[in-house]
């Protein structure tokens, strides 16, 4: 095997592999990943490729890392750890986040990643009329709010990741709440996979959570529609399954580091990410 930058990998090849593994990526979704993070491909003589890994970086101190498949004819035979160990490399000293399938969860733990929490992958046909009174007022996200923006999510992602959101602000439809002139929750919603995702969204409550998710969902009633969450129960939990977006699967979030990555238990009033941007950028 040979290993190389991710970027010298034909677009069709890297969609080609995720498909493979039934992931819903389109080869938009893998060009917005490209242009964002690095990544490396491992090929055999001939320019196969076996498999793939790629990390994000979030501020000086933090990095997320997806996208990591192997070939499924290729499976089990030490592409995948063989990547991890550059990504590793690659990313130290900073603290190292992920959102682990069952099928990776052995390897990363046997590399020492600790697990953290649950995510459930809802999704579905959405099916909602956006009927929900938000406290406080509820507006499109306007350039000169992604300062605060930027801070409420640094506090609830526990990294600064302001390049992220400003990328992900210019390709998605995007919502502010806002309570006493301050912006108290943000949600974005754009293309993605089979449909849209809603995320990242980011809420003090489960209240002003439901209030910027259901307007995205019912703007999107009759299509696909994916949210992350790590809300198992609540309003917020009973929002989804209302809307028509159960829970199809599980990851589990896990970390590298000295100290956990999410808050253990986040204070009350302290603003939650209540939907993950992605799988592969958390
Ligand atoms: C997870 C995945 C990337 C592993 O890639 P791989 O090239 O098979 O990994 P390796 O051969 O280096 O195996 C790493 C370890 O995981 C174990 N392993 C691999 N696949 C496994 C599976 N399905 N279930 C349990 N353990 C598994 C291997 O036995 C190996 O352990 P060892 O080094 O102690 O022998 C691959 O199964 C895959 O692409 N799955 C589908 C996509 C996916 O879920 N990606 C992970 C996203 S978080």
């Amino acid at each position: 095997m040979r290993i190389g930058d991710i970027r010298d990998v034909a677009l069709g090849r890297l969609h080609a592999l995720s498909m493979a593994v039934r992931w819903p990526h389109r080869e938009a979704d893998w060009e917005m990943l490209l242009g964002f993070g690095h990544g490396l491909a491992a090929s055999d003589e001939i320019g196969r490729v076996l498999s793939t890994a790629m990390w994000f970086t979030h501020g000086e101190d933090f990095a997320t890392m997806g996208m990591l498949i192997t070939s499924p004819r290729l499976q089990t035979h030490g592409a995948g750890r063989w990547l991890m160990e550059h990504v590793i490399a690659q990313t130290a000293p900073r603290r190292l986040g992920l959102n682990a399938t069952r099928a990776a969860q052995p390897l990363y733990r046997s590399m020492g990643f600790k697990d953290e929490a649950t995510v459930y992958q809802c999704q579905g046909e959405a099916r909602l009329t956006a009927d929900v009174k938000p406290r406080g007022m509820l507006r499109p996200i306007a350039p000169a709010d992604m300062d605060a923006i930027a801070a409420l999510d640094r506090v609830a992602f526990g990294a600064d990741r302001r390049r992220l959101l400003d990328l992900l602000a210019g390709m998605s439809q995007g919502l502010v709440l806002e309570r006493d002139g301050a912006v108290v929750g943000y949600g974005l919603c754009r293309p993605f996979g089979r449909g849209y995702v809603v995320g990242p969204l980011v809420a003090t409550t489960d209240e002003d959570a439901v209030a910027l998710a259901a307007p995205h969902i019912a703007a999107h009633a009759g299509s696909f529609v994916r949210l992350d969450t790590r809300s198992e129960a609540g309003p917020f939990a009973e929002l989804l399954v209302r809307a028509g977006l159960p829970v199809f699967d599980t990851v589990t979030t896990m970390s590298l580091a000295s100290s956990p990555w999410l808050p253990v238990a986040p204070s009350a009033g302290a603003p939650r990410i209540y939907a993950l941007a992605s799988h592969a950028l958390s």
